[in-house]
């Protein structure tokens, strides 16, 4: 993006039609560096931008790379059916703008959850070429043994796979949990490789996919942040 009017910078960010962020200017609501501007065809830097809406500061980009601490019960599908969507999480600029989750998480499935309306960005992280471990916290209905550790790691058969599915790193954290790190990224794989290992999983937490940890985005449930360039690097194989 390089030099817009103030209009259509506002559009392409998600603030609604050209004729609402035409309205919202006019009524005094958008600032730049600290001073309400009148004029929607003011001429700005489209990348990078500093300007409130409403009060509330925004940076404008092109696309947006997001990081949500997702909470038990909501839905990551289109159209949640059951369960409020995480999407409902996100203010409506970040919604209009078209952002989606980066795969899914079952609705009972908490922690780290990747968003983004970068089409390219999504498709590279969702491809099952990508081999970029996902961890995972699981907790566990009976006590995790170290022949259950054995079979995740040498792989157990799955109803509809035509081959085990291993587990690339799984290691006791107490009695009943238990961290398991996955290549893949299949329908409900954790649940279903701890059932089919003799277990059951009562809740699951994603703590990190590649380098990119929870913990260290500092996130309470619910919230969500931006990711700059250095943590999506965290996302990165190898
Ligand atoms: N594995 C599962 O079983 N559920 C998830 O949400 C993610 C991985």
């Amino acid at each position: 993006m390089s030099r817009v009017t103030l209009e259509r910078l506002l559009q392409s960010q998600g603030f609604g039609t050209r004729r609402n962020c035409q309205q919202l200017i006019a009524a005094g609501h958008v600032r730049v560096a600290g001073e309400v501007v009148l004029d929607p065809r003011l001429q700005v830097h489209g990348e990078g931008l500093e300007f409130t809406v409403f009060d509330e500061p925004w940076v404008s980009s092109e696309h947006v790379y997001l990081a949500l601490n997702k909470p038990a019960g909501y839905e990551c599908s289109r159209r949640p059916s059951h369960h409020p969507g995480v999407l409902s999480l996100l203010p409506e600029p970040l919604r209009a703008r078209g952002v989606q989750p980066v795969g899914r998480l079952d609705h009972d499935t908490t922690g780290l959850l990747l968003l983004s309306d970068d089409g390219a960005f999504i498709h590279a992280q969702s491809s099952p070429r990508r081999k970029v471990p996902k961890h995972y916290v699981a907790c566990t209905r009976d006590p995790v043994t170290p022949e259950l550790v054995g079979a995740l790691l040498a792989g157990v058969q799955l109803h509809d796979e035509p081959a085990p599915l291993a587990a690339l790193q799984c290691e006791p954290l107490g009695t009943n949990r238990v961290a398991i790190a996955l290549e893949q990224g299949k329908y409900h794989q954790v649940k279903r490789m701890l059932a089919a290992a003799g277990n059951h999983c009562v809740a699951l937490q994603r703590v990190a996919i590649g380098r990119l940890r929870l913990d260290a985005l500092d996130l309470p449930e619910g919230a969500w942040c931006h990711l700059g360039e250095a943590e999506r690097e965290l996302l990165a194989p190898g």
